[in-house]
């Protein structure tokens, strides 16, 4: 048989899919709109398995997140906030740049319980954001709020902000990596998220430290962003 057949074979789809080493659990995770509380379901399943698959996927933005706050140059006793926490792989890197006081708020119990046995945060706060639930936190609690991972479809979205803006102090930051934008949703257009980011500065709420920028291997093979944002409301 001629070598050229095999050429216009479906080679590249095939090579697509080996090259992709994302496994389904993290594949599915973020790939669809859902109610949070399904979401919570997802996580309730996985929580054994998350850190295991992550660091398989060579997950990086806990790394990336802790390396961007430690550029605000905050003391290292400052209060800080991780949401959307998980099994506590920010608090994890924040420990590791001497970072001593930091809570963690996650929706899923069952995650938070993992970060509790690796004591990387003070506090533990089992609570939902977004939707326009209020954070069980008063204004103005943390010097900074940090997030990775958080924004997706079936997680958080642009509407959690001005809560997040309110548990933060006056001259405070908020920062966060998150996948890059061209695996998500409609809702997910990296256009439309940037507006929802811009219509709080345009408010003076916040603006921006710099532009968010692009950073490789988010997860292995896919880009993701950084945002830092200080608080000026
Ligand atoms: C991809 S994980 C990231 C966890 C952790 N930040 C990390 O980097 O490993 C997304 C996290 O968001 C949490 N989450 C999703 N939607 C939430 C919501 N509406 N309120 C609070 N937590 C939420 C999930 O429970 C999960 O822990």
């Amino acid at each position: 048989m001629p070598q050229t057949q095999f050429k216009e074979l479906p080679q590249v789809q095939i090579n697509e899919v080996a090259k992709d080493p994302l496994n389904e659990v993290i594949k599915n995770a973020s790939i669809q709109e859902r109610p949070c509380e399904e979401t919570m379901d997802y996580y309730k399943n996985w929580a054994s398995d998350y850190d295991k698959d992550t660091s398989d996927a060579q997950y990086k933005g806990p790394q990336i997140t802790a390396e961007a706050l430690e550029k605000l140059r905050l003391p290292k006793t400052a209060r800080i906030l991780d949401v959307a926490a998980g099994t506590g792989l920010v608090g994890e890197e924040l420990r590791k740049k001497g970072f001593t006081n930091v809570d963690g708020l996650d929706g899923s119990q069952a995650l938070l319980e993992i970060a509790q046995k690796k004591n990387v945060y003070r506090r533990y706060i089992t609570a939902l954001i977004g939707d326009d639930r209020k954070a069980p936190l008063d204004d103005n609690e943390y010097d900074a709020v940090v997030l990775s991972g958080a924004f997706s479809p079936g997680h958080l979205y642009t509407d959690c902000l001005p809560e997040l803006i309110r548990i933060v102090k006056p001259g405070g930051y908020i920062c966060w990596s998150m996948r890059d934008f061209s695996c998500y949703s409609e809702r997910f257009r990296e256009d439309k998220f940037n507006e929802g980011v811009e219509e709080l500065c345009r408010v003076g709420l916040w603006k921006k430290v710099h532009e968010p920028y692009t950073f490789q291997n988010f997860l292995v093979g896919k880009e993701g962003k950084v945002y830092s944002m200080l608080v000026t409301k």
